[in-house]
């Protein structure tokens, strides 16, 4: 009875301009190890399931990429959201539709563009996490020891743990604090950064949306007898756009009882931005990453440099700046102002 649903459906506006609207990056080979995150993360969940028990929500915009770079999920499990309304929509489409199909399905949530150092380390977190949420109604998180303070991820209080085994209960859960909360969460000492990954049966997420998100769960309950009919398009692309656009952090975590962590330590990283690039790649003498065929640097320091292709690039005297090109698009922006890339992309 186990699921995994991979969430595909972002536009990866802070890595422009690698990542574009028509091609984000979750379909990218942002690492330069000849496999894109998506097929990363699908790799990750090896042995758990097998490829028919996996489920991808994307954009209908994407599904030729998803099935191209996935061949091994079933069609029929490649969902397409008409418009993209955030993750508390894509969550509920999938459950409902697994629900369905598995009324017993105990489910795995989890973003397309985060990367895990070990492998097996991350399936027994899984495992573990499965095996806690097939009997009971809770939802389990993974937490990260946070290293910095954050403003991008939502902060689990870790709570007391439960006997005979790793999973703490959590005292509250808080999507993205400013810059002076977030510092207070790493200095409190007990405060786990959610990664994203969300582990729950399908009879709790649904109670959970019924509840606290009503108005997307009443949105689902007009669409369930559409679903696995010929009828399912159409009605998707007349009810879905009307859900209301918010994330599952807001819409369920911030608000639901029944939370669990479990801490975790496989080596984690989100790659929201070039700055989280640049702190994964390995780093020369200076502090320069690079992903690219023919780049040369000289006289550089804390700089990532992404090329595309047989490209060669030559930078001299640079400190702290992204310079990444793709399909006739370059980016030179300092590291410290990466965040106003995602505005940047929009003009
Ligand atoms: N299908 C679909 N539809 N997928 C979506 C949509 C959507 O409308 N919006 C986002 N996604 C996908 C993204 O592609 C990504 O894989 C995942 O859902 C998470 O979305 P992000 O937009 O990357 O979320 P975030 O990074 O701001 O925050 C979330 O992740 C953090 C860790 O990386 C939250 O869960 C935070 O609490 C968490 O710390
Ligand atoms: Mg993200």
């Amino acid at each position: 009875h186990h699921h995994i649903v991979i969430m595909a459906g972002g536009i990866g506006s802070r890595f422009w301009p690698m990542s574009t609207p028509t091609y984000p990056k979750q379909f990218i080979d942002v690492m330069g190890v000849g496999k894109s995150l998506i097929q990363l993360t699908v790799d990750r969940f090896g042995g758990i399931c097998p490829p028919e028990n996996f489920w991808v929500v994307t954009s209908e915009a994407y599904k030729d990429i998803v099935r191209k770079q996935l061949p091994d999920i079933p069609e029929q499990h490649i969902l397409t959201e008409p418009e993209a309304r955030n993750t508390a929509p894509c969550i509920a489409y999938a459950s409902w539709k697994i629900r369905q199909q598995d009324a017993e399905a105990n489910i795995v949530v989890t973003p397309s563009d985060a990367l895990v150092i070990d492998t097996e380390e991350f399936r027994r977190n899984i495992r573990q996490a499965l095996k806690f949420t097939e009997h009971s109604d809770s939802i389990v998180t993974l937490g990260i020891c946070p290293t910095r303070p954050e403003t991008g991820y939502g902060y689990i209080c870790a709570g007391e743990k439960l006997e005979e085994s790793e999973i703490h209960r959590v005292d509250s859960f808080r999507e993205k604090p400013n810059l002076e909360t977030a510092q207070q969460y790493l200095d409190a000492g007990n405060y786990l950064w959610n990664a994203g990954i969300f582990v729950w049966n399908v009879n709790t997420i649904t109670a959970a949306l019924r509840t606290y998100a009503p108005q997307i769960a009443g949105v689902m309950d007009e669409l369930a007898p559409s679903l696995y009919t010929e009828k399912e398009a159409e009605e998707l692309k007349r009810l879905f756009p009307t859900c209301e656009k918010i994330s599952i952090d807001y819409a369920v975590m911030e608000k639901a009882k029944s939370i669990y962590v479990l801490p975790a330590d496989f080596g984690w990283s989100d790659l929201g931005s070039w700055g989280s690039l640049h702190t994964l790649l390995t780093p020369d003498e200076r502090q320069n990453t690079k992903v690219g065929n023919d780049i040369r640097m000289f006289d550089c320091r804390n700089c990532i440099v992404h090329t595309q292709d047989e490209k060669q690039v030559v930078i001299e005297g640079l400190d702290g700046y992204i310079v990444a090109e793709k399909d006739g698009r370059l980016l030179i922006c300092r590291l410290k102002n990466e965040q106003l890339i995602k505005e940047f992309a929009k003009s």
